[in-house]
């Protein structure tokens, strides 16, 4: 290793960040066969021979050249160096570290990990059979530890992944889904003015399981299409429930608005939406009263896809709102793009902005932001009364949070309206008016 020269920072396609190129002289070993692993190798530029010592002699396997891998054999399951690297011709290579590879795969779909795990182990213990003499010398113990216990916990992921696959696609025909609902408050005035439907799962012997559990998987397998499709009807039909329990208590009250959460997977296909559509339409609630969530991270990562059914939808007449707007993306071109109507600000800056100044900030910016383009917003985890002062300050129109309620099931609506609307200025001074543009309301 001391014929490497200088280093330099290189950016990859392996969403790893930026690594660092080494420059290795013809004749280098890079490593020995039975040397511990460590890291495996991306070819950048030059040549790299693979090479095994047989009874018979030295025994090429390949030469490789740019773009390919080596030592990843070793850097993934924790074994000895498989055969000899040497550089035959001068070359750039990017070290990718066992941590680096550990974390990749620790995100990866546990199948896939997995399978990964199994066709290894079948290549080393078709190498040892090969080649008894030279077999690697047995690893340390330590050096095995670890990935037996990954390989270990890529198998009971691997296997809780599959039976929750199979379990999620008989859900919707054995009714195990029920949509519970959470107030979206007015700032100003403390009145209930829509409910956000959020799905929850019965699933037998488990209990009830939220969203975050299965949502990815849905979305992955495209079961997301029907589960979303059944989500959207139950939320309308229940929205029109809703107001007409609101409309009984009080004659002159504005009806309530129903916010439903959509994947883009939902929206890919034509005949999807066109099912939504329809859905909405039959459901004889104004479609002035639903709004559509859809992440930022999706509006933009499905940007071209989702597009037309977004358009579809809201010439139909239903409102759009940006959900978890703020993290992670800085484009706000689609804004006006798709005519979106509200921000949702994320949890994340809305817990953290009474003792973190940089989330305030953003809070705060959101809100003007959303002004200026003459969108509502509504604040989304508000858990202290403080943070509901603080975004009447900023004129934020709407909010959601355990402050006011958890989400409940439809039953619970029912007494929620039935009660008077959520107190929670006694606990604050009063003030503060509400600057929600609140459009359609
Ligand atoms: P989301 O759309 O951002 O929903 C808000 C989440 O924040 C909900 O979690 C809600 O229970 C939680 N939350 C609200 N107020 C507070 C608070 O004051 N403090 C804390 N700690 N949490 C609060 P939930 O119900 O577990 O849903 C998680 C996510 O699952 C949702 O995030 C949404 O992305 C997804 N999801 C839920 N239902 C559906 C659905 O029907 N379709 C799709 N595609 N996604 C859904
Ligand atoms: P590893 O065992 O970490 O170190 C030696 C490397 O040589 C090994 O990972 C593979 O990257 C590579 N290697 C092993 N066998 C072959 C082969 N038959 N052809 C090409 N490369 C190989
Ligand atoms: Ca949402
Ligand atoms: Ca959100």
């Amino acid at each position: 290793m001391s014929d490497r020269a200088q280093t330099t920072p290189i950016r990859t396609e392996l969403g790893l960040g930026e690594l660092s190129a080494v420059v290795y002289k013809p004749g280098t070993r890079v490593f020995r066969e039975g040397d511990p692993g460590g890291c495996a190798f991306l070819i950048e530029r030059g040549q790299v021979e693979i090479a095994r010592h047989a009874e018979g002699g030295r025994h090429v396997l390949a030469v490789l050249g740019p773009g390919e891998l080596f030592g990843e054999m070793a850097a993934i399951d924790g074994e000895v160096r498989s055969a000899t690297a040497t550089v035959v011709e001068e070359a750039e290579l990017i070290p990718i570290s066992s941590a680096q590879l550990e974390k990749k795969m620790h995100r990866a779909d546990p199948l896939v990990t997995l399978l990964l795990r199994v066709v290894l182990d079948r290549l080393r213990s078709t190498q040892r059979e090969l080649c008894h003499e030279c077999q690697p010398e047995p690893s340390p113990s330590g050096l095995r530890a670890l990935p037996d216990r990954l390989y270990g916990m890529a198998r009971a992921r691997a296997v809780d992944q599959i039976k929750l696959g199979k379990a999620l696609r008989d859900a919707l025909e054995r009714r195990e889904f029920e949509l519970f609902y959470q107030p979206i408050i007015r700032c100003g005035v403390e009145s209930t003015a829509g409910f956000e439907a959020l799905l929850r799962w019965h699933r037998p012997e488990c209990g009830l399981v939220p969203p975050r559990e299965f949502i990815h998987l849905a979305e992955d397998t495209g079961l997301i299409v029907p589960i979303g499709l059944w989500v959207l009807e139950t939320a309308c039909n229940m929205l029109s429930g809703f107001q007409a329990h609101y409309r009984r208590l009080t004659s002159e009250a504005p009806s309530l608005f129903m916010s439903v959460n959509v994947s883009a997977r939902q929206l890919e296909d034509p005949a999807d939406v066109d099912k939504m559509l329809a859905v909405i339409r039959n459901s004889r609630v104004d479609p002035g009263r639903i709004k559509l969530e859809i992440t930022e991270g999706s509006i933009i990562e499905q940007l071209d896809s989702a597009a037309s059914g977004l358009e579809k939808l809201r010439d139909l007449g239903v409102t759009l709102a940006v959900d978890d707007f703020g993290i992670g993306y800085s484009s706000f071109s689609y804004l006006h793009r798709f005519h979106l109507d509200t921000l949702k600000v994320d949890r994340s800056f809305v817990s953290t902005m009474l003792y973190n100044e940089d989330s305030l900030q953003i809070v705060r910016a959101i809100t003007s932001l959303a002004h200026e383009l003459d969108m509502d917003v509504i604040a989304e985890g508000v858990e202290d009364v403080n943070e509901l002062l603080r975004l009447r300050e900023f004129g934020c129109g709407y909010f959601q949070g355990f402050l006011c309620s958890r989400p409940i099931p439809a039953r619970q609506v029912v007494r929620l309206l039935k009660a008077p609307p959520p107190r929670l200025a006694h606990r604050a001074p009063a003030g503060g008016a509400a600057h929600g543009k609140g459009r359609r309301r």
